[in-house]
């Protein structure tokens, strides 16, 4: 086999999900490591057993002869450490979401085409056998052509905590939706062969988070709901929901429903937990069915080990730069209309 790719992982915490993969990859070496937090550096130094280790990340990119970079950071630092490691001949992995809007995610698509390097968004929900068996439905023609569609995360009482990233706009970028809402637009836009928006509306709410926040004295700069409703170029509809804070039944509640001309696919968590239940919905001969899918299949790659094998096959990854513009363009399409109350349209 040829010489194993060289990887760093720069943010420590979501990161060390990457460093791990990066170990058991029989293509990959975890080579060096990066957190501004010097205790999170060295405790996952010595735990993962790397001896390169930097709160620099610019001095990791120039120093440690990488030819791979997974960015697990904050929100606002996507863009800047992922330009910077494409110009220095890195491929990247980069968290969801892509970054704080579409604009600093289309530069960083051109910086990905001009150094002529792989730029991968960890979509990880979507690397599962789960969602596997549900694109094979759609390729197989199970569902036809899909035209409606609503993909939701929400949870009853789920808020980061205050005075971490996650809630400070100035780092995330948003809140429930740039964080979860993510997720399942991405699940359901690939399935649905990832179309073009159009148009946009949309509505963010903070009632339940502010009166938290004010409560402690603290500050909360994101909403706590956010609701939208996207059209395409294709004349699909796709429905988004994301909150941290919901007053609902469940815990958490995901699901992800696309209707089609022949048949609509689910996948939907049960028990307000991390079990999820996939199922075709058909007609057939004027009786309708419910199919519930059995994923139990070979293991699929996990999106690390996806970027690894991208990068040693010199083809794109399955999860792009283009795609993750998408999201960025469709999640900044519900902020501002959010803002001014207007729909926002891409095709004028
Ligand atoms: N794909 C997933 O399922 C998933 C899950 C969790 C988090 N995430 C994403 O991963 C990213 C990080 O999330 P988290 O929960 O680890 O956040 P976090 O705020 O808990 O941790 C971020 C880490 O990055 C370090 N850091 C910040 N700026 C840095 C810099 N410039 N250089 C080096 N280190 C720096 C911090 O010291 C900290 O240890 C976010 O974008 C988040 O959306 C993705």
């Amino acid at each position: 086999m040829s010489k194993k790719l060289r990887m760093g992982v720069i943010g420590l915490r979501m990161g060390k999900n990457h460093a791990k993969a990066y170990q058991t990859h029989p293509g990959s070496e975890l080579v060096a490591i990066c957190d501004m937090d010097k205790d999170l550096l060295a405790a996952t130094g010595d735990e993962l057993g790397v001896e390169k280790r930097y709160t620099d990340a610019a001095k990791m990119m120039k120093d440690a002869k990488l030819d791979a970079v997974s960015i697990a950071t904050p929100n606002r630092f996507h863009a800047p450490l992922s330009i910077a490691a494409l110009e220095a001949g890195l491929h990247v992995l980069c968290e969801k979401p892509m970054a704080m809007n579409a604009a600093e995610a289309e530069k960083m698509n051109k910086a990905a085409l001009k150094a002529k390097r792989n730029l991968m968004i960890n979509f990880s929900y979507r690397f599962s056998e789960m969602s596997y068996a549900l694109k094979d439905q759609v390729d197989r023609g199970a569902v036809g052509d899909i035209y409606f569609g609503r993909t939701v995360w929400h949870r009853r009482r789920g808020i980061p905590g205050f005075g971490g990233a996650f809630t400070n706009k100035d780092l995330a970028g948003g809140g429930p939706l740039i964080d979860l809402g993510v997720h399942r637009l991405d699940l359901a836009l690939w399935l649905m062969g990832y179309p073009e928006p159009i148009a946009v509306s949309g509505s963010t709410y903070d009632p339940i988070a502010r009166a938290k926040a004010d409560a402690a004295g603290a500050t909360y700069t994101v909403e706590d709901l956010a609701a939208g409703i996207v059209k395409f170029a294709n004349g699909a509809t796709l429905i988004v929901e994301a909150s941290w804070a919901l007053n609902i039944e469940e815990r958490e509640h995901m699901v992800t429903l696309l209707c089609g001309t022949k048949g609509g696919l689910v996948q939907k968590n049960t028990g307000g937990g991390y079990n999820f239940v996939a199922e075709l919905y058909t007609d057939e001969g004027g009786n309708q069915f419910t199919k519930r899918l059995d994923w139990s299949t070979e293991p699929v790659p996990s999106s690390y080990h996806e970027f690894v094998d991208s990068i040693i096959a010199k083809r794109p990854p399955m999860a792009t730069g283009e795609q993750g513009i998408k999201v960025m363009k469709i999640l900044d399409g519900i902020y501002e209309s959010a803002a001014t109350g207007r729909e926002v349209r891409y095709d004028r």
